[in-house]
């Protein structure tokens, strides 16, 4: 990497919103489960995408299709679909549970939508009073609004007003607990 194009880690703390603290070592490239930062000093990527896209650095494969696609067609908008996507989705629904596939942009829409099918799906086939979420303190579903408000961690979702209502917290890990609201949960 020439020395151009290196950047320093405080660099970030000048131009970017602290909402995550990244480590000081900034990688530059990456092959397998191996990184390697801007001084060329190698690590050993046990971070993955936090256990969610732990596919590892520049396979082939990925990067051809990653390429293809690339040269091919760029991004397209909500108002039309696309070939890649279809056959994921069809591949995603014959080794899953699911009939149906949503793709979203990150884990916090993610999980902001399965929040969201819980409830409509409850408020649907039970009634509009079933919307209660039960949740663990201490946790961290995503940064929209309903995902840290589910999460249960003031440092993340106080300080903008109301909240996303109706989540119950227990303690983190604490079953008896959960087993004790589920069971003296008011039947709505
Ligand atoms: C356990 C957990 N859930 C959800 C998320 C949110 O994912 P994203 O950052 O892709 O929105 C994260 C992100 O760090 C996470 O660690």
């Amino acid at each position: 990497m020439s020395e151009e194009q290196k950047v320093e880690r405080k660099l970030f703390d000048e131009v970017m919103v602290p909402c995550y603290a990244p480590m000081q070592m900034i990688p530059d490239r990456g092959k397998g489960a191996r990184i390697w930062d801007q001084e060329d000093r190698e690590y050993i990527d046990f971070a993955g995408g936090i256990a969610v896209s732990c596919l590892g650095h520049c396979h082939p494969v990925m990067v051809d299709a990653l390429k293809n696609q690339a040269e091919k067609l760029w991004h397209l908008s909500n108002v039309m679909t696309n070939a890649p996507a279809l056959r994921l989705a069809k591949k995603l629904t014959e080794v899953s549970f699911a009939e149906k596939v949503f793709f979203a942009n990150s884990g916090a829409e993610a999980n902001e939508a399965a929040l969201k099918l819980a409830r409509r799906w409850a408020v649907d086939v039970h009634g509009p009073e079933k919307s209660e979420i039960i949740a663990f303190t201490q946790g961290f579903h995503g940064r929209t609004f309903f995902t840290v408000t589910v999460g249960g961690q003031a440092a993340y979702s106080d300080g903008f007003g109301p909240k996303p209502g109706d989540v119950t917290h227990l303690p983190y890990n604490d079953i008896d607990a959960l087993k004790a609201r589920c069971l003296t949960a008011p039947v709505r």
